[in-house]
């Protein structure tokens, strides 16, 4: 098994990675709760057909009283009247402050889950259990818990880190190829953000690559970005490498568009802008955009910079009239370059 120790400045906890490990958590999760009578599982109704009962059986031998909560699955569940129905559903079943909620599935699954938890009574325990790649090494790891709000993405929520996240990379062999594929978008970027022997691996492994491998060196960035700015208001914004602009295309796509597909695009549509701005070497460009190629991504858009202009502009992460941008220097050394609309709207320009 291998482990990443998050020392986050509100709490510390373990990212462990290991094939099998669902039906072996009971006692893991016995020992971070001792006095827990319940736990609640939240799942959506994929996950809950494949691996909710592997997981509630190894609960019950270690003495948890389980009850469960499915959401249809899908970017759709992750809305305000879902949160409240799942709150009610803790409240109805007398979850206490000392009981825990377990988050398993993907990213919809992991945020609307934990901001329940961050909320419900003020604040119980939870631990992620993601079952994608995206959620392994993005959205389980680092205490962002959201909602959708029907205005956007992600308006509402708040930071709250879990007590644990359990990654059983066995949960990876029943995603369909595209959903595997979209998290490969996001461990391409931890290798362009800052890790030269992980991108080398995915350039030339594909989507074959050693799994427990980058998903561990993908958390161990992750870490060190959350562990840095654990309230993203600084150096975690790095990890936004390519989201400016694949956010616009997201959204541009009504959602049709996959979130890691529209972060390829961003990622290559930055480095082409990089290369011609003098940011980076035309070389390093090519990298990054063969890379993407390599992992069986999208690379462009049809879309003009007057149709993402005011999508790029709207994002939550724009400062005033600013909007950081993360360009590569070269792959493994990005920057945060903050951009006014006239620069950016030249700078993307270059890129498409
Ligand atoms: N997904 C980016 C972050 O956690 O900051």
């Amino acid at each position: 098994m291998k482990t990443v120790e998050v020392a986050a400045s509100t709490k510390s906890y373990s990212v462990h990675i290991a094939a099998g490990l669902l039906a072996e958590n009971g006692e893991r999760l016995r020992a971070l709760a001792p006095a827990a009578l319940k736990a609640a599982l939240i799942t959506d109704d994929n996950v809950d057909a494949l691996y909710a009962d592997k997981l509630i059986g190894s609960l019950e031998a270690a003495g948890f009283e389980t009850v469960k909560y499915v959401l249809p699955h899908g970017e759709e569940s992750k809305n305000g009247l879902s949160y409240l129905s799942i709150l009610s559903f803790l409240a109805e079943n007398g979850l206490s402050r000392s009981d825990i909620l377990l988050a398993l599935g993907g990213g919809m699954v992991g945020d609307i889950a934990a901001f329940s938890a961050a909320t419900y009574l003020r604040g119980i325990k939870y631990v992620q259990l993601p079952t994608s790649l995206l959620a392994m090494v993005d959205s389980s790891v680092g205490g962002k818990t959201a909602i959708d709000l029907p205005a956007g993405k992600n308006l509402a929520g708040a930071f709250c880190q879990p007590e644990m996240v359990l990654c059983d990379t066995d949960t990876l062999n029943s995603l369909p190829e595209d959903i595997f594929r979209d998290g490969c978008a996001e461990v391409l970027k931890y290798g362009i953000l800052g890790d030269r022997e992980l991108f080398e691996h995915l350039k030339e492994k594909g989507l074959d690559f050693d799994r427990a491998y980058v998903i561990y060196s993908s958390v161990a960035m992750k870490r060190d970005y959350v562990c840095a700015d654990e309230f993203d208001k600084g150096v975690r914004r790095k990890l936004n490498l390519g989201h400016t602009v694949g956010h616009a295309v997201e959204k541009l796509s009504n959602f049709s568009l996959s979130h890691g597909k529209s972060v390829a695009i961003g990622t290559a549509i930055i480095a082409r802008a990089a290369a011609k701005a003098g940011y980076c070497s035309p070389e390093c460009a090519e990298e990054i955009v063969s890379a993407l190629e390599k992992l069986g991504l999208p690379r462009e858009t049809e879309l003009d910079i007057e149709a993402l202009m005011p999508v790029m502009l709207s994002d939550k992460k724009r400062e005033g009239s600013v909007v950081n941008v993360i360009v590569p220097l070269s792959v493994g050394h990005c920057e945060i370059v903050p951009m006014k609309a006239a620069e950016l709207k030249e700078f993307v320009s270059k890129g498409l």
